[in-house]
């Protein structure tokens, strides 16, 4: 039984509650040996969006892994989110091709322009701006995908115009 005096504890403790029916189903379905933990977490993720902190007991119990073991893993893989994505996501391509076509002055560029640090996530849920690691499209980059959507040959104009689109 959920109180309304605390929605957002509610809701918390919904989507907990609702993972925790994930997991179940998963491992009754596939059971709980270990090579079935990452295809899991990409479940998890996949489902709610981000595999939280929360999650790592109810998924250590169910796979007879220590919390440390899981967390171990859910840390290592850049893939998994473990707090809840923006409205908007932009993620702009790090690696080498990129880099050497000016990466980094886009991503400081980004940052200033949707009012974000990479890796973060803005105060107001707007907008999340993070790495990616090859898009394979190095041949027009500096690369991003925005919402998914993959943007080449990012420049000054091509961000104001994802600014326009994704910080208001
Ligand atoms: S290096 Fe950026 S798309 Fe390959």
């Amino acid at each position: 039984m959920h109180s309304l005096e605390n929605p957002r504890e509610d809701a918390t403790l919904i989507r907990l509650e609702a993972a925790e029916a994930l997991i179940a189903q998963w491992t009754r379905r596939h059971g709980a040996a270990r090579d079935q933990l990452l295809p899991l977490l990409h479940m998890l993720q996949e489902e709610m969006g981000f595999v939280g902190d929360a999650l790592v007991a109810p998924i250590a119990a169910a796979f007879n892994l220590s919390r440390a073991d899981v967390h171990g893993v859910v840390t290592f893989y850049h893939d998994f989110r473990r707090v809840p994505a923006g409205r908007h996501v932009m993620k702009i391509c790090r690696a080498e091709s990129c880099q050497a076509r000016g990466g980094a002055a886009i991503e400081a560029a980004a940052a200033e322009r949707l009012g974000v640090a990479m890796g973060e996530t803005r105060r107001d849920g707007q907008v999340t701006l993070e790495a990616v690691y090859c898009l394979g499209l190095c041949a027009v980059g500096p690369n991003a995908l925005v919402d998914g959507r993959p943007v080449a040959r990012v420049d000054a104009g091509r961000l104001d115009a994802i600014a326009r689109e994704i910080a208001a």
